[in-house]
């Protein structure tokens, strides 16, 4: 049998976009409710989206596993530390990683009960025009309700992307959810796009063992970062045995009993073909408004099938917004997370502002890369007159404790100005450097700010410093 609850707030999705959003609506002190849809192993909810159940949480747990492995077996020695009979435990590995998955899910029903967030576990859709309760919600079993919400945020996320002819099986042809839970290492695994989840997923499985072949179609590799930083990563994948394949078309991918065959002209224009023991598809992810019966209210969806937003997340419907992967801009959790808590300051009549030119970017690679603001290639294109000072991990005192001394951070700063416009990094924890980086362009900062800031010594952070001081020439450990 169904109720009618009405809510200020209906929040559909509980990815990072959507449960931070209904956290900060409820601080605001709005009545909200949060609709989920994703589903546990038992059929339970697992709240957290992509990023908590098959993105960021469990690849980044993945990452940290295979990495000590790899090191066990590398650079442990180098340490004057003698392992022998060292052996891989993939189901520990993967256990470890549910496991923290599940502590993931867990704690947003925590938050949720602390901040008195409503939750139903369900798929919602709009039921029709809004009416003087406000938008009238189905949400599917298990939670069988129907809701009204004076305000929706539609916060639904993304999927992977299929190609045409190739399905996502999980077992052959895999997508970053079978990615996440391969039970037995692939002795060759080929992994179509050379992007984000590629490279990450690429790492894990070569550190575990696997032989990994990434064909990607364009001839350049990774075009959205800057083209120094780019080149270097490329050359250090190739030395760990990552065998990247530019500029490749892929045509028929044939899966068989126990392994997958795929046909593809490389970038001579001849004609390959490759079998591998399991295909990981990654190349880009698909907005996810299916089922939300868009049509019925009249919601738009642009171009590429995003939810239509302007700045502020509003779309064409009053009182409807959209947030993270639905809509514009990049896939990433934080900017998820930011355009939710702006639009619930939005709602509550505050000026809520997610700051698009200050958003980081991080590859969990080993070693990591990030960057934030413009890259080179960007600022020569828009002829803007900048400086360039490049520091490499190499003479930093705390990277060559550590035995990771791979990588550089760079600097980009207006040739007349100063201001920090955009800065790059290719190194050991790279994902936290940035943070420094982000705050300073963030307060407008100039390279000269960050060149005169203490920074500990001796950390890796030195090397931001010292990156700043290159602009002007001015390095002192290099
Ligand atoms: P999602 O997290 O996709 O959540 C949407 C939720 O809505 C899902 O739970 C879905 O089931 C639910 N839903 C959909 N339709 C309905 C409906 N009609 N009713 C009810 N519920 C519905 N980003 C980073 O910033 N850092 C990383 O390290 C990172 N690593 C990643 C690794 C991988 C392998 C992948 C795939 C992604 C990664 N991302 C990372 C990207 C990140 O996961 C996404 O940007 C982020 O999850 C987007 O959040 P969201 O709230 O918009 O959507
Ligand atoms: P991506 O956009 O990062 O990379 C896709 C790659 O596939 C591109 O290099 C593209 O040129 C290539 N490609 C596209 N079509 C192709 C084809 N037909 N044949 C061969 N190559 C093709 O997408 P990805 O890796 O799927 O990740 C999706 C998104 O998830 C990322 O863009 C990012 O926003 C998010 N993500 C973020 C992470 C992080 O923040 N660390 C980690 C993983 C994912």
């Amino acid at each position: 049998m169904s109720t009618t609850k009405q809510f200020d707030v209906v929040v559909i999705g509980g990815g990072p976009g959507g449960y931070i959003a209904a956290i900060r609506a409820a601080q605001l002190g709005f009545s909200v409710a949060c609709v989920d849809a994703a589903e546990n192993a038992k059929g339970g909810p697992a709240l957290g989206g992509t990023c908590t159940n098959v993105g960021c949480i469990p690849s980044k747990a993945l990452l940290q596993s295979s990495e000590h492995y790899e090191h066990a077996g590398h650079s442990f020695a180098d340490h004057g530390i003698d392992v022998s009979g060292l052996k891989l435990n993939l189901g520990q590995m993967l256990k470890r990683k549910d496991t923290i998955v599940k502590q993931n899910n867990d704690g947003i029903v925590f938050l949720f009960k602390k901040n008195k967030v409503t939750f139903f576990h369900g798929r919602a859709s709009f039921a029709g025009a809004a009416t003087a309760e406000g938008y009238p919600l189905s949400v599917s079993a298990p939670a069988n309700e129907t809701i009204s919400a004076k305000h929706v945020i539609v916060a639904t996320g993304s999927n992977a992307r299929e190609l045409p002819g190739a399905p996502f099986d999980e077992k052959l042809i895999l997508s970053n959810t079978g990615a996440l839970a391969i039970d037995a290492v692939p002795a060759k695994l080929g992994v179509i796009g050379a992007g984000v989840i590629g490279l990450e997923m690429g790492s894990v499985w070569r550190r575990l063992g696997s032989e990994v072949t990434v064909l990607e179609g364009l001839p350049v590799f990774l075009g959205a970062v800057d083209e120094q930083i780019a080149k270097e990563a490329g050359k250090l994948f190739a030395k760990q045995g990552l065998n990247i394949n530019l500029g490749c078309k892929i045509g028929q991918i044939t899966p068989g009993k126990n392994n997958v065959s795929v046909a593809y002209e490389n970038a001579k224009g001849e004609a390959q073909t490759a079998v591998f023991d399991k295909l990981i598809i990654s190349i880009g992810r698909t907005p996810n408004t299916n089922g939300l019966a868009a049509d019925k209210v009249g919601l738009q969806l642009d171009e590429r099938g995003f939810i239509a937003v302007d700045g502020d997340c509003k779309t064409n419907l009053p009182n409807v917004w959209a947030v993270g992967d639905v809509v514009r801009g990049p896939m990433l959790a934080h900017k998820a997370e930011e355009e939710g808590v702006a639009v619930a300051e939005r709602i509550a009549g505050q000026h809520g502002h997610t700051n698009f030119n200050t958003i980081p970017w991080v590859i969990y690679t080993s070693p990591e890369i990030a960057w934030v603001g413009q890259t080179e290639q960007q600022l020569k294109a828009a002829g803007i007159a900048y400086k360039a000072g490049t520091f490499p991990f190499m003479a930093n005192g705390r990277a060559r404790a550590l035995g990771d001394t791979s990588g550089m951070v760079k600097f980009l700063a207006d040739a007349t100005t100063d201001e920090i416009l955009g800065v790059h990094i290719i190194g050991p924890m790279a994902s936290e450097l940035i943070a420094e980086a982000v705050v300073a362009m963030e307060f407008k900062a100039s390279a000269e700010d960050i060149a005169r800031i203490c920074h500990a010594h001796p950390s890796l952070s030195e090397a931001t410093k010292e990156a700043a001081l290159a602009i002007d020439k001015r390095t002192l450990n290099f």
